[in-house]
């Protein structure tokens, strides 16, 4: 397996991969943001894909943080369903993480309460969490979802995201 930079080319794979994921496991919530441009929405352009032989079988995405240019945040990380328990998200989160500190800079993600797989990846890399807060946009079941943020392990541990204006915290 080898993490490389994403490509146009990898489009393609990539959307029917995610595709796979939003099935399984409600990632990204909405069957309509399984889409181009969700998957690229918000990241400057900064991404890798994990390749199996000729099969790309993950993505991960870093960008600055939106409520804080001074740390990074990763977006659009998922694997193919077919391709998990084999250190695919491990290795594309050592590639961000590696990433992130060689900039000095902290980095954060967001995952949401369902996504429990997600969560036990985060926190048994020793990711912690770093506070919460509820959507203001509601589910395909009408529920608004519960958003958890964890920092990185090397993140100074002081450093507090505020998050946006519109977003109640805890
Ligand atoms: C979360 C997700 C990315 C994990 O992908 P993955 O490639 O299966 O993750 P990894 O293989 O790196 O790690 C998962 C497990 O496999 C284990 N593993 C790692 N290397 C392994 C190997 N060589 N052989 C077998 N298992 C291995 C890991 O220890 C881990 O086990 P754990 O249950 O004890 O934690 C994937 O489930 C997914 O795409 N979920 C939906 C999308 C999502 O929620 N994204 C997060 C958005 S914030």
């Amino acid at each position: 397996m080898e993490i490389r930079l994403r490509t146009d080319a990898d489009m393609p794979a990539l959307l029917a991969a995610l595709k796979a994921t939003h099935e399984v496991d409600k990632y990204p919530v909405l069957p309509n943001h399984v889409t181009r441009e969700w998957l690229l929405e918000g990241d400057d352009g900064m991404a890798w894909v994990a390749e199996d032989g000729a099969d790309v079988v993950g993505h991960v995405a870093v960008a600055e943080t939106e409520e804080d240019p001074d740390s990074l945040s990763v977006h659009r990380l998922f694997v193919r369903p077919s391709a998990r328990g084999h250190g695919v998200a491990s290795a594309l989160l050592t590639t961000v993480e590696t990433y992130a500190r060689l900039l000095g800079q902290d980095l954060f993600l967001e995952v949401l309460s369902h996504n429990v797989d997600a969560i036990h990846l985060y926190e048994s890399r020793g990711w912690f969490r770093a506070g919460g807060y509820t959507a203001v946009w509601a589910g395909p079941d009408g529920n608004h979802a519960e958003i958890n943020l964890f920092a990185a392990p090397h993140n100074d541990p002081t450093h507090v995201l505020r998050l946006g204006s519109g977003r109640p915290t805890e």
